[in-house]
């Protein structure tokens, strides 16, 4: 059984869906939860957390912004001391055809699914280094791998995420921190309820395993590369998808 006693982790866009499917399960393997959203959704995870008997924190911040994750960070580091784990997971899509695509929806979703990462990843990574252990785990997709149309500037962030992985996975492994990210497929969420049903049957008939994912299963592959079990893995993409994009 995996036990994360005593670690202290920080999930973004935890208010609702994986995010907070992923802050319920470190919770109940024992890990603080600090509880990320850009609006109060946030504080109904951390309560409904505190009601299970376990600790947690609300922390409302843009994650787009440097100053809002500077203040989030000290405020984490203010209350437990230090920050162990990382799960950059808030994400928006704008999806559009290329020739129609907006600036703004460009920007939008690179801001909030990638550049979150890097503001997000370098504030944490400043306390890991101190301590000689850390996890950063950042939630990809099959998108970013295999591209969808429609998705440009989603598979584009998503991409960039896997590399942005790669290369800090390099940086910090001689102090004991891991860099991972997930790539999950077809989850049931807010996200991909808003798929047209003919999308929907489509996305189906593509899942070998024949059914959809739930943030739970996001959940568990989270926590355990969160883990001491998963000290040697590092700089590698997990697919949680069904099987859709087995290679
Ligand atoms: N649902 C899927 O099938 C699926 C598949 C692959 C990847 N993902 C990824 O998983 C992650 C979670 O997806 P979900 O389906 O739970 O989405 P969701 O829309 O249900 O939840 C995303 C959360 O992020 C928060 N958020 C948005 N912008 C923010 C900001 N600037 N600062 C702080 N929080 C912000 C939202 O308020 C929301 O609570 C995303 O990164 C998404 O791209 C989802």
């Amino acid at each position: 059984m995996i036990n994360l006693a005593n670690k202290i982790a920080l999930v973004t866009g935890s208010g609702r869906g994986i995010g907070k499917a992923i802050a319920l399960k470190l919770s109940e393997a024992g890990a603080d939860v600090v509880i990320n959203d850009i609006n109060d959704t946030a504080e109904c995870v951390a309560e409904e957390i505190r009601s299970t008997g376990k600790n947690s924190m609300a922390a409302i911040a843009n994650v787009t912004s440097t100053a809002d994750v500077s203040v989030m960070m000290d405020n984490i580091v203010a209350a437990y001391g230090k920050i162990d784990i990382l799960i950059n997971n808030a994400g928006i899509t704008r999806d559009q055809l290329l020739l129609r695509m907006t600036d703004e929806e460009w920007d939008s979703v690179l801001n909030i699914d990638l550049k979150s990462v890097f503001l997000c990843t370098r504030a944490a990574v400043k306390y890991m280094l101190k301590q000689r252990w850390g996890r950063i785990i950042s939630i990809s997709s099959i998108v970013g791998l295999a591209g969808n149309p429609g998705q440009a500037n989603y598979a584009s962030a998503k991409a960039g995420i896997i590399g942005f992985t790669r290369a800090i996975a390099r940086e910090v492994a001689p102090r004991g921190i891991t860099a991972n990210a997930i790539a999950p497929g077809f989850i049931d969420t807010d996200m991909t309820q808003r798929l047209k049903e003919e999308q929907k049957q489509e996305l189906m008939a593509r899942i070998p395993l024949g059914y959809l994912g739930s943030p739970k299963d996001v959940a568990n592959a989270v926590t355990f590369l969160a883990s001491d079990e998963a000290a040697y893995i590092t700089g590698q993409v997990l697919a949680v998808d069904g099987g859709m994009t087995m290679v």
